[in-house]
């Protein structure tokens, strides 16, 4: 009998280059079970998504309860409660200041952004950062500058778009040391206005707040509050993409409240709708409420389904003080990888993380990106059944993308599996 991956095959384009061929029927908490019969520990959560494991029961029932009374309703042309209710819990859970349009998806959210931040600033220009990931949609994937694979045959893209250096000290892209740098990524902004782009032309700057697909790289807190004071003093909005870092993943909601600098304008994603596809523009009120009826919409946003299970999601993560043990476990995984770099530093370059955000980056004899040995390590673990993602636009980061209920009995069991495998290659 033919595995879903080559039924997958026969009637689907290769185009969604998928990280593995594991065909699912079921799953529970941090494990998912295989169509040929195996138990692989779940280190990739669906990308970020299922941020309180799988098949969470309390999900399950709050969705099988709003199907009871309606499937899609159509937020163009009437209201329901999960809706409604998920907009005051978020605008409660940011400030109280801010109000929530709802969509789909990580990608819609921030060509959502910019539209947003273009019709109140009436400004044509965005800047963005080198290696980061807004999506794939034309106007995302203009924002987006980690691989040219996303972006070959697509162009032109959206105009007006510049580009800036990210605040990675791991790897300077100024040519400094850590700590010992007078923040030029800050200071490039000068250069940027002076030379590319006018201050006043710049309607948004849109930043990942940890830098996800980009390879895991958490900045200074000194790199957003200067982020945060360039559009203060230009006017320009600041949008947070917080499509990866949101709904608990850096130990706080947002990732904003970890670095305790509060955008203009910020996306969610991914684990907004425990598991069912649902999006949100999350912006300061005064902004929003310059965006007039029709100047944006759509016929799927907020789905009832996916409201219920983003209400419930928000729920246990409060009552099950999750976000405390994200911290935790984080800080223990981090620690633990720690460990392993003093044992193997020829191979491991570095590790680092935030929260449940942990990463390690893999170099060869030079110090320089080392993807065979990062496929290798990811291939290695699946082999032994530890699910794992790459990251990093030289794809030399392996990235540990544990649920928020992650157990340190679970930490151990794949940093045993990640042991063993050092262990081989030494
Ligand atoms: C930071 C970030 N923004 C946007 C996206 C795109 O989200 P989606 O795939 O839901 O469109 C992703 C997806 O990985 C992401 O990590």
């Amino acid at each position: 009998m033919k595995s879903m991956y080559e039924r997958c095959c026969d009637v689907m384009p290769q185009v969604a280059n998928r990280a593995t061929k594991l065909g699912i029927i079921d799953s529970d908490g941090c494990y998912l079970y295989t169509e040929d019969g195996r138990k692989v520990l779940d280190f990739a959560s669906g990308v970020a998504v299922n941020n309180l494991g799988n098949k969470n029961p309390e999900i399950v029932e709050a969705i099988k309860k709003q199907l009871d009374t309606m499937i899609h309703v159509g937020h163009n042309v009437v209201y329901n409660e999960s809706y409604v209710e998920l907009a005051e819990k978020l605008v409660e859970l940011t400030g109280g200041d801010t109000k929530v349009y709802f969509s789909n998806s990580g990608a819609e959210v921030n060509d959502g952004a910019m539209k947003l931040a273009k019709y109140v600033t009436k400004r044509p220009a965005i800047i963005a950062f080198r290696n980061s990931f807004h999506g794939r949609t034309i106007g995302s994937l203009s924002i987006t500058g980690s691989s040219s694979s996303y972006r070959k045959n697509y162009e032109p893209l959206m105009p007006a778009v510049y580009w800036a250096d990210y605040a990675n000290c791991h790897n300077c892209p100024f040519g400094k040391i850590k700590g010992k740098c007078s923040m030029e990524c800050i200071k490039q902004f000068d250069s940027i206005f002076a030379k590319l782009i006018a201050p006043e032309c710049v309607a948004a700057i849109i930043v990942e707040p940890v830098q996800g697909e980009g390879g895991y790289i958490v900045p200074p807190k000194e790199f957003l509050e200067g982020l945060r004071d360039i559009c203060d003093k230009n006017g320009i909005m600041l949008i947070f993409d917080e499509v990866q870092t949101g709904i608990g993943r850096t130990g706080h909601l947002y990732a904003y409240q970890t670095a305790g600098v509060k955008p203009d304008i910020l996306t969610s994603a991914k684990a907004l709708g425990g598991g069912i596809p649902l999006g949100a523009i999350i912006a300061k009120k005064e902004i929003m409420d310059k965006w007039p009826a029709g100047a944006h919409g759509g016929t799927f946003g907020g789905n009832p389904l996916a409201c219920a299970a983003g209400l419930k999601t928000l729920e246990i993560i409060e009552r099950d003080d999750l976000l405390e043990n994200c911290r935790i476990q984080g800080e223990y995984f981090k620690n633990k990888l720690l460990e392993l770099q003093k044992k193997y530093p020829k191979y491991i370059g570095d590790v680092r993380g935030i929260g449940l955000m942990v990463a390690m980056e893999l170099i060869d004899e030079n110090g320089d990106p080392n993807p065979e040995i990062t496929a290798t390590i990811k291939q290695k673990a699946l082999d032994k059944n530890l699910l794992l993602l790459i990251c990093g636009s030289d794809h030399n980061v392996v990235r540990f993308i544990a649920p928020l209920i992650v157990s340190q009995s679970e930490i151990d069991e794949a940093m045993d599996i990640i042991e063993e495998i050092f262990n081989d290659f030494a």
